[in-house]
């Protein structure tokens, strides 16, 4: 009832784990797969081995996270044995990957596919690590670019991952248009202060927002970018039950990415929203994921 595909790609159910949240190494993107994903994507990996920035880098607050991890990573030529680990549990690895150019976003790829991943998605929109990130993925050419030079090395399928932070995301998504699946979206550029200290909370000063409070955003990013673009989009951002997923389905998500909800409901939260979204299917008279992608879609 809930497997879906994206292009060739199969999966057990719609719930992927999304990139920076349990995932740097295989074991335990394994434990999140014994917990229900459907698939998992792996913390953005880039050229160098990065320690990432001095702590505080994540920050709670009582409507998500905040964070600034810095792309922390042990660097791509170390990265193969995780994805080997990671492959055993026979769902889709897909490998994230960072970088400052097109060439080095292609180097990155071609190593993912030699790893086993069965496909890669490009992080165009990390929103606090200069030089990468948001600041690559808000210029219309150099997705293009990117995506257009990923795409001709490599054989498996390119995702692109991209950024909230723009005033036009659907032209953004227009240019990585090559690819062969868009993921909606990363955290939104945020900060927070501490009264007392006199001081922002987090080292880097600006970080990340994710949780409850993006997934509005997250829902009008794909329902925008839905009737513009004719390519599979991924759904992520403040995921944290059923009816947020079957939400950015209707709003035009074939597929969904959680990963705050795991700080908020724990690892299990996967099998509990696959069996709460079971539920809420039958309740309604659906037999499969297909049936709602868009449906929301008011033309
Ligand atoms: C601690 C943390 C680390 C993250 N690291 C990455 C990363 O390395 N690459 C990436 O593409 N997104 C990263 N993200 C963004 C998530 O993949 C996701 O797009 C975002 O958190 C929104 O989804 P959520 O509300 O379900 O967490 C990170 C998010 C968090 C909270």
């Amino acid at each position: 009832m809930l497997s879906v595909a994206i292009n060739d790609l199969r999966f057990r159910n719609p719930l992927l784990l999304a990139s920076g949240i349990l995932d740097e190494s295989g074991e335990s993107m394994l434990q999140v797969i014994k917990h229900g994903a459907g698939g998992v994507v792996t913390k953005s990996i880039g050229m160098e081995p990065r320690e990432g920035y001095e702590n505080p880098v994540i920050y709670e607050l009582s409507y998500g996270l905040l964070n600034a991890i810095g792309l922390a990573n042990p660097g791509i030529e170390n990265y193969g044995e995780e994805i080997k680990i990671a492959k055993r549990g026979g769902v889709p690895v897909i490998g994230s990957v960072f970088g400052k150019d097109a060439e080095e976003f292609a180097y990155l790829a071609r190593k993912m596919e030699e790893y086993g991943v069965d496909a890669v998605e490009l992080n165009l929109s990390c929103p606090h690590a200069r030089g990468y990130g948001m600041e690559i993925g808000v210029d219309a050419a150099l997705v293009e670019e990117i995506v257009k030079e990923v795409k001709r090395k490599v054989n498996i399928p390119v995702w692109a991952k991209l950024t909230p932070n723009t005033h036009n995301i659907v032209e953004i998504a227009k240019a990585a248009s090559d690819s062969d699946a868009l993921v909606l979206i990363n955290t939104v550029r945020a900060m927070a202060i501490d009264i007392e200290a006199k001081l922002p909370v987090l080292s880097n000063i600006f970080g990340g927002l994710s949780g409850p409070c993006i997934k509005p955003i997250g829902i009008r990013a794909v329902y925008e970018v839905y009737r513009e673009v004719e390519k599979p989009i991924v759904g992520v951002g403040g995921i944290i039950d059923a009816r947020d997923v079957i939400e950015y389905i209707m709003a035009g998500a074939s597929a969904v990415e959680i990963g705050t909800a795991i700080y908020l409901r724990g690892i299990h939260v996967f099998s509990e929203i696959a069996s709460e979204m079971e539920d809420w299917m039958k309740k309604h008279g659906y037999e499969k994921i297909e049936e709602l992608v868009g449906i929301a879609q008011v033309r």
